[in-house]
């Protein structure tokens, strides 16, 4: 469990959350569903500073965003412009500075770290680039691991992360371990793990950074299945290439929003002159 992106995907940063407790009561009932008509996501003036001793650094400013539900966003920006800063807070996994981060209506400040790790654990699918397997485990294991600590029954999480893995296109490995796959065959089984649980929000940060052209083509056309069904989808990345897969891109710069425009890809409107359109 050392690595980063796996403790904080299936389990509460505190460390609360993963003891013999019973499972939290589900705090968030029907939350992205309540309204479709309205965002999502919503931030509101964002800012976050980090601090170290007396030094101090502003990673992003002033972010006003709102994502509704079924969108399929890139966030693209060269490398140090606040990208991850920003999936960090998006994914609850960070606190901002200032201003309001809103997930499906409710004021994720006003959330106690068990609420977060549980939206974390059954909202949020992640995907980052460092695939965040653990490597002794075979893939179903890997896969069945979100709902380990979202408590389904055993029987149940096997069936669930074979379908899972199916739909990714790995029914052949599911008891491969990483190390007997491909990188590309890996970040699916990372996507699989991100969608066993179901969520309605699927977070990837850099997922195609450490793959070749065709494994990206491969994760990027399950992205647009993805989507296909229905679900919210925020891709960051600093490869535009990659960010035309979406329909709309954000683009940060420095830690602010530069410009937001439809990509011009899924049916909506052609991409105009999005530098020049700052919002
Ligand atoms: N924990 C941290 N403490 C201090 N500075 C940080 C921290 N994390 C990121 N930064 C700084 O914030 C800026 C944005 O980083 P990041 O969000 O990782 O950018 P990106 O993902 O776009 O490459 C960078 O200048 C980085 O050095
Ligand atoms: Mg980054």
């Amino acid at each position: 469990m050392a690595e980063r992106g796996m403790d904080l995907m299936t389990s509460g940063r505190s460390g609360r959350g993963s003891t013999a407790t019973e499972p939290a009561v589900d705090r968030f009932p029907g939350a992205w569903t309540t309204d479709p008509t309205a965002p999502v996501i919503e931030l509101d003036g964002v800012g976050k500073t980090y601090s170290s001793g007396a030094i101090e650094f502003e990673a992003l400013r002033g972010i006003d965003l709102a994502i509704h539900q079924g969108e399929y966003v890139a966030i693209m920006g060269p490398s140090g412009s606040g990208k991850s800063t920003l999936m960090n807070i998006l994914g609850c996994l960070d606190t901002l500075t200032v201003g309001e981060y809103r997930l499906a209506g409710e004021n994720v400040g006003n959330l106690d770290e068990e609420d977060l790790a549980q939206i974390r654990n059954q909202r949020i699918g992640f995907v980052f680039q460092q695939f965040n397997l653990l490597p002794s485990l075979p893939s179903w294991r890997n896969v069945e691991l979100p709902l380990v600590y979202g408590r389904v029954e055993k029987a149940e999480r096997q069936r669930r992360a074979v379908a899972a893995l199916e739909r990714v296109g790995l029914a052949d490995r599911v008891d491969n371990r990483p190390g007997e796959l491909s990188g590309g065959q890996q970040q699916r089984v990372a996507v699989a793990r991100a969608l066993v649980g179901e969520p309605a929000l699927i977070l990837a940060d850099e997922p195609t950074g450490n793959l070749d052209s065709v494994s990206t083509a491969d994760v990027l056309a399950l992205f647009d299945e993805l989507h296909a069904q229905g679900r919210t989808i925020i891709l960051i990345t600093h490869e535009l290439e990659v960010a035309q897969q979406a329909s709309r891109i954000v683009w940060v710069r420095d830690g602010a929003i530069h410009s937001d425009s439809p990509s011009g890809r899924h049916g909506g409107p052609a991409a105009g002159a999005h530098e020049g359109s700052t919002r």
